[in-house]
């Protein structure tokens, strides 16, 4: 007998620790700053609820109604195409592969970080150290020459490691034990800390007439309708898979520990709901930060990047008290660790049926595979650099958008290598195919799979066809399209 999920809430609740993590709170407020602030926003709502709920009840749906991890799940339903379907399940399983190679990095960072406010938190106006933390720099006496040592660059990969170890112990423990008891806690402690920092932000914060946060606000919420255009539409889209953690074949599979009665529609509302919830709060607390300390460009605008997290936000909390940057940085490491231990399910899940492996062997070999990439990554930041390695297969430059992101004319480092090549390629792909196979090869038992539990109207049902089996592709379409140019 398959593993089921113990409750309804107990899956809702892992579904939206999934969501909930470094997307909502380190690429969301970038990704607004990048697509010009409440333009942005605008945008992002409607597609969230819309292309993004969607896609998100059709990969649920076909989890619960397979019964079976992602591969399986495509090719068991085979018909007229037959075994190239598979292929679509391949490519779910391949961007869960990529991005647990890379996210584990960042989580790394923001562990450190945690760490570095902890042991400081006397010391009041201390600020981690950025270049140490991300690229593995240490510093010679005088404090400018980057001296290359072991040590600088094996510090990024510590922390990362001890991130993954935790999440390892997690994922050994299987469904009911290790995730549900895990998000049960860490959710609502999350929703308590971000909240309390959102208020603390607006209504608690004085930095003395240095800026304003209502600025801030008003940046983030006054959509100039002007800078919509299809580049933040297409940015908007792949912004909402990334964050509700849609065509990762994730959810596919945590469907697929669903019992029958449960009601998915309304399931994946809460989910939708709770996770662009969050990425709201968390613009709502770091761009009026940014405001606060008057650290916008002159022309109002927010540069985006790695840094605006890991960097702006530090030089303001060391102003701050310091128990808020601790705070803060313990908050993205629970969102990350909930998250990560939702990344690496489906490739547990198919390794375990397909291969016959044990749980605990399947997750081994898929942690040690993820770091042992995630290593590539982690130097790429630096440790190639200080070993003069830093040109070629170390570095990429993008065949798509070249020169539109990163820094040092247009090449990427690996990570953004990684994220782009996911975000741009492989999501939108397996996207696509997921809307066409639900909505034209297996819509018949679909339809009867989403209405299970629950009393959707056959208006509603063909309706939500026709939206993703005709609409959805098109702008999946030019997602792939814009994100190759
Ligand atoms: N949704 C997660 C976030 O916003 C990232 C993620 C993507 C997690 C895919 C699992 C699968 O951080």
């Amino acid at each position: 007998m398959r593993e089921q999920w113990g409750s309804k809430t107990g899956f809702i609740l892992a579904a939206a620790g999934s969501a909930v993590g470094l997307g909502n709170i380190w690429r969301f407020p970038n990704m607004v700053a990048e697509g010009g602030g409440g333009a942005f926003l605008f945008i992002y709502l409607i597609v969230a609820f819309t292309i993004g709920f969607s896609i998100l009840l059709a990969e649920v749906g076909l989890g619960r109604l397979s019964q079976s991890n992602a591969y399986a799940a495509f090719n068991k339903h085979k018909q007229g195409m037959g075994r190239l379907w598979g292929i679509i399940g391949a490519i779910g399983l391949l961007s869960a592969f990529i991005i647990g190679s890379y996210y584990f990095v960042i989580a790394g960072w923001s562990l450190s970080f945690s760490w570095q406010y902890l042991v400081n938190i006397f010391n009041s106006d201390y600020t981690p150290d950025f270049l140490g933390t991300i690229f593995g720099y240490t510093f010679a006496e005088d404090g400018t020459a980057t001296k290359a040592t072991m040590l600088g660059w094996m510090s990024p990969l510590f922390w990362g490691g001890v991130f993954l170890l935790v999440c390892y112990v997690i994922i050994v423990g299987g469904i009911k034990k290790g995730l549900e008891i895990a998000n049960k806690v860490l959710m609502p402690a999350l929703i308590l800390i971000i909240l309390f920092m959102a208020i603390y932000v607006l209504f608690i914060l004085d930095t003395g007439g240095k800026g304003n946060q209502w600025d801030g606000v008003r940046y983030y919420l006054k959509p100039d309708f002007s800078k919509i255009n299809i580049r933040v539409v297409s940015l908007a889209i792949s912004q909402a898979f990334f964050s509700l953690s849609v065509g990762y074949t994730l959810l596919l599979t945590y469907g697929s520990y669903l019992k029958k009665d449960v009601d998915l529609g309304s399931a994946g509302r809460t989910i939708v709901f709770a996770d662009t919830g969050i990425a709201f709060l968390a613009g709502l607390i770091t761009l009026p930060i940014v405001f606060a300390f008057s650290m916008q460009n002159p022309d109002g605008t927010v540069s985006a990047g790695a840094g605006l997290v890991f960097m702006t936000l530090p030089q303001v909390f060391a102003e701050l008290p310091m128990f808020l940057g601790l705070i803060f940085f313990f908050l993205i490491t629970i969102a990350a660790l909930t998250s990560y231990i939702s990344i690496v399910q489906p490739l547990v899940a198919w390794l375990t049926e397909t291969f016959n492996m044990k749980r605990a062997v399947a997750s081994t070999l898929t942690f040690v595979a993820a770091f042992i990439v995630g290593i590539y990554v982690s130097l790429g930041m630096g440790g190639f650099k200080a070993l003069n390695l830093s040109e070629g297969l170390f570095r990429f430059k993008p065949v798509w958008n070249p020169g539109s992101r990163g820094v040092e004319g247009g090449s990427l480092d690996v990570l953004d290598t990684f994220d782009t090549f996911v975000n741009n390629v492989t999501i939108p792909l397996g996207a696509l195919g997921l809307t066409l196979f639900v909505a034209w090869v297996v819509w018949d038992k679909m339809s009867k799979e989403i209405q299970a539990g629950s009393n959707l109207s056959d208006g509603f049902l063909i309706a939500y066809r026709f939206f993703l089996g005709l609409v959805c592709p098109v702008f999946l379409v030019a997602v792939l399209a814009f994100g190759l140019m």
